[in-house]
């Protein structure tokens, strides 16, 4: 034993949802690399040798029930990391209704026990959520998956920005309650990462903040430099860490809002809810 054992995961059992690719791929084998045992939920076939694989459809109520039903006993880590972009009908439920029933299956059956804790994966486009906070609030106190469902299509929020200020929000809002059960949750806000969803739509995702990365002299996060902060923020090395939405942008947002790099300025604002646009 080695103070640093509380960043690793030996004898723990993690859950990464949207595993198959990208962050979450990266993500689920790095928790094997630091000693968990891996259940990976997803919509794609699973590559990762040693993990188990379980097939769910986060747009599908009855589908995340039935991949719950296959835990086979309680876990350690959840890691909350599929999402799709604008254009994919279902993207609410896939972005943050399914995610959230989830968690509701997993705490009505005890199977986030204290020292657990939730690692979801926002984006920086989530990140003006203070400023749509009562709005949000209403569509959060929806009990549950229909219903949720049910308040978008009359409300509105069936696109990618909206359903990252919900987890960014929920996050926020979760953080007390989860607390109560020995639970911690968490966010990163990921800014440009190469992944198969961002080459799918790379001129807006791996264009945006191109400029800022010429001038640093870097290039868009790998998945791993991704999977790095969301797997520490779900190690018992995070304890004192619940509720917040960590910015995991390369300073991006850092250098709008200051007005170190103006061209970042205008869009950084807008994108945390300073300026209506
Ligand atoms: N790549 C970026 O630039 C970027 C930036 C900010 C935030 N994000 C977020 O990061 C997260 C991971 O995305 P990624 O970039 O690694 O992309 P990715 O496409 O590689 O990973 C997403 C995973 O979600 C799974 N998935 C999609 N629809 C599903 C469904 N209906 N049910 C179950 N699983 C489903 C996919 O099969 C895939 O394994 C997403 O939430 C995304 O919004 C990405």
């Amino acid at each position: 034993m080695t103070l640093f054992d509380a960043f690793r995961f030996d004898g723990k059992r993690a859950l990464v949802v949207g595993g198959a690719t990208g962050m979450g791929a990266a993500s689920a084998e790095l928790l094997q690399s630091a000693g968990a045992d891996v259940v990976v939920m997803d919509f794609a076939d699973v590559a990762l040798p040693g993990a188990t694989a379980v097939h769910v459809d986060l747009a599908d109520r009855a589908s995340i029930d039935a991949a719950v039903g296959q835990l086979g006993g309680p876990i350690d880590a959840l890691l909350s990391c599929a999402g799709v972009a604008d254009g994919t009908p279902g993207i609410e439920k896939i972005n943050f209704i399914g995610h959230r029933h989830l968690i509701d299956r997993l705490l009505a059956q005890d199977l986030l026990p204290r020292g657990s804790a939730i690692g979801f994966i926002s984006s920086a486009a989530g990140l003006g959520w203070e400023a749509n906070l009562p709005r949000i609030r209403e569509y959060l106190a929806t009990p549950d998956f229909d219903s949720a469902v049910a308040w978008v299509a009359a409300n509105g929020g069936a696109d990618y920005l909206s359903t990252k200020q919900a987890i960014c929000a929920y996050v926020a809002l979760q953080a007390m309650p989860m607390m109560k059960r020995g639970i911690r949750i968490n966010a990163t806000c990921p800014g440009p990462t190469d992944t198969p969803l961002a080459q799918a739509n790379k001129e807006t995702w791996l264009g945006f903040g191109a400029d800022y990365r010429a001038e640093v002299g870097i290039e868009a996060a790998t998945p791993a430099e991704q999977a790095f902060p969301l797997v520490f923020l779900c190690s018992a090395a995070a304890a004192s860490i619940n509720g917040i939405t960590l910015v995991t942008d390369s300073g991006y947002f850092a250098a709008g809002v200051t007005e170190v790099f103006p061209p970042a300025t205008d869009i950084a604002n807008f994108l945390l809810g300073r300026m209506s646009g």
